[in-house]
């Protein structure tokens, strides 16, 4: 076979076993999980250019799941030890290890993620990050606990900076209304299965 074939096939392996991958995830935990497929490239770039990579600050993922994420938010420019992502599933932490090597993989429970992250790091915590980009299948869960993961989510962040939310349903995940915080439709992204649409949060002036 030639070169050429040979990169298809691998690149088709790749694409199949990152898909296999996340498909077995959502078999062992569907309301984790929440998607069958894998956030699409086109997905990630839009969540990752939210950051502003001269901030200086590191940067929080929330379920990153197989990591297409994190992909884009590396090549958006964060260096790998800024990043820090938070994800419940062992065998997901597992591979993000082996494939990210330098990023601040954590496992834990991002709705819970002061205490995450300072049992992880202890006082080597960081106190604040630039913004927050989050994968985590929020309809799943009720609203209240929406709205308390935001709030935990912007009180990690300067006023003005946003976390960005991927959903699948028609409106934003998280209500306006219920807390100190502003909704904005940021994009709708056709070429995701199913498409996505993606929400930014912030507090105060912007
Ligand atoms: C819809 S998937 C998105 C994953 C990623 N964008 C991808 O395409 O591979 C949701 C991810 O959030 C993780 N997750 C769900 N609840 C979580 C929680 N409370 N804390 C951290 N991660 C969580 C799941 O394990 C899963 O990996």
């Amino acid at each position: 076979m030639s070169n050429k074939g040979l990169d298809v096939r691998k690149a088709l392996a790749d694409r199949f076993g990152e898909e296999l991958r996340f498909f077995r995830g959502w078999i062992e935990q569907p309301k984790a999980v929440g998607a069958i497929i894998p956030t699409s490239s086109v997905t990630a770039r839009r969540m990752a250019s939210v950051i502003d990579t001269s901030s200086g600050l590191p940067v929080l993922e929330a379920g990153p799941g197989t990591g297409v994420i994190t992909k884009a938010i590396l090549a958006h420019g964060v260096a790998p030890e800024n990043l820090y992502a938070v994800e419940y599933s062992p065998d997901f932490v597992k591979h993000l290890r082996a494939c990210y090597p330098g990023v601040n993989v954590v496992e834990g429970n991002a709705f819970d993620i002061r205490k995450t992250l300072a049992d992880a790091f202890g006082d080597a915590a960081p106190a604040q990050f630039d913004s927050v980009v989050s994968g985590v299948p929020l309809l799943n869960f009720p609203v209240e606990d929406r709205v308390a993961y935001l709030d935990s989510l912007l009180d990690l962040i300067p006023d003005g900076r946003p976390v960005v939310q991927l959903t699948y349903g028609p409106k934003s995940p998280i209500p306006a209304g219920h807390g100190n915080y502003t909704v904005e439709h940021f994009d709708f992204v056709l070429r995701n299965i199913p498409p996505t649409q993606l929400w930014v949060y912030r507090r105060g002036k912007h």
